[in-house]
């Protein structure tokens, strides 16, 4: 395997090398495998022509900036830090259809990207789009934010040329170059997180209240289940409330859906069989240190039927 990532990953370095010259690349990180590992085969191929940002949507893990200039140090990667909280949440403010939320945050990404390129005078933007999110968008399961020219789109709408190294890639694939470009071990064995974040994780509409929470109870469910090593974990806020006590009085509050699944690359997935003592500290953790939060509980569901995530 590792021999084949080698080639891989020196087809990939020479393909960008030739495709852009001299030219500017701007490059995105998230936090995730997919991100990193684009970034850096960028890197490889045209060393400091790379401006890699970090986007702060609004709608990323908590302490992920630091997550991600700590993931780059050691390759002397220098991350800018984009602070367009505000365009995001006024872009969703309103919109509760999930499709629509996914369209309107993708609308709001490549516009700040377009703007990005325009200021940094560069012609490219690199970005880790791997195969599941190609062939999930492209069979209509959902809109992925980062897919474009597959649904149709043509990036230079948005004044972006687009490279996707990865794309013929799934994720263990990406895992494993990942690993032989020197990435460290919280990196590439991270769990995936999706492009709209946090936003398609509350249901119903994306205020920063509610994503807050969402943000919270998250942490603590990545804290809790890390042991567990399961594909994905993370936490979603319902639009319902229901009745709960808090301070021995009648609190209507929110509720939270804890997903934890094993799977191979996403395309399918089992719930992971959390023993029921982490369950029931994972609901007391949650109701304690989130006063707004009266319900937890556990998601049963495989995929298919269900997906993964929840919007
Ligand atoms: P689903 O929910 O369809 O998700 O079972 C499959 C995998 O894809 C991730 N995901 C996304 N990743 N942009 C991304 O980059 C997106 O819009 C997106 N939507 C879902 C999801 O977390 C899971 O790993």
């Amino acid at each position: 395997m590792a021999k084949t990532d080698k080639k891989f990953i020196e087809e990939k370095v020479s393909e960008i090398k030739e495709l852009v010259g001299i030219e500017k690349v701007v490059s995105a990180m998230s936090g995730g495998v997919d991100s990193a590992a684009a970034t850096v085969l960028a890197h490889k191929a045209v060393g400091n022509n790379l401006s890699v940002f970090f986007i702060d949507t609004g709608f990323m893990r908590q302490d992920e900036y630091e997550n991600v200039v700590n993931s780059m140090k050691d390759y002397n990667i220098k991350i800018n830090l984009i602070d367009v909280k505000e365009e995001f949440f006024s872009a969703l403010k309103g919109i509760s259809d999930p499709e629509e939320k996914r369209k309107a945050f993708r609308n709001t990404f490549y516009s700040v990207f377009g703007n990005i390129l325009k200021q940094e005078k560069a012609s490219y933007l690199v970005q880790g789009t791997i195969k599941a999110d190609v062939i999930e968008t492209k069979a209509g399961v959902k809109t992925q934010h980062n897919v474009l020219e597959q649904i149709g789109i043509n990036p230079e709408s948005y004044g972006l040329k687009i490279i996707e190294p990865l794309k013929e890639l799934y994720k263990d694939d990406v895992r494993n170059v990942a690993k032989e470009l020197g990435l460290q071990k919280t990196i590439y064995e991270r769990m995936p997180f999706p492009g709209p974040g946090l936003s398609i994780r509350v249901i119903g509409e994306a205020t920063k209240e509610r994503i807050g929470i969402v943000r919270k109870a998250t942490y603590i469910v990545e804290q809790e289940l890390k042991d567990l090593r399961p594909f994905q974990a993370f936490a979603v806020l319902m639009n319902d409330k229901a009745t709960g006590i808090k301070n021995n009085e009648r609190n209507y509050g929110n509720i939270i859906i804890i997903r934890s699944v094993k799977s191979k690359n996403a395309m399918t997935a089992e719930p992971t069989e959390v023993p029921f003592d982490i369950l029931q500290k994972l609901g007391k953790r949650i109701t304690s240190e989130m006063p707004e939060v009266v319900r937890v509980a556990y998601e049963i569901t495989s995929k298919p039927p269900a997906t993964i995530e929840y919007e």
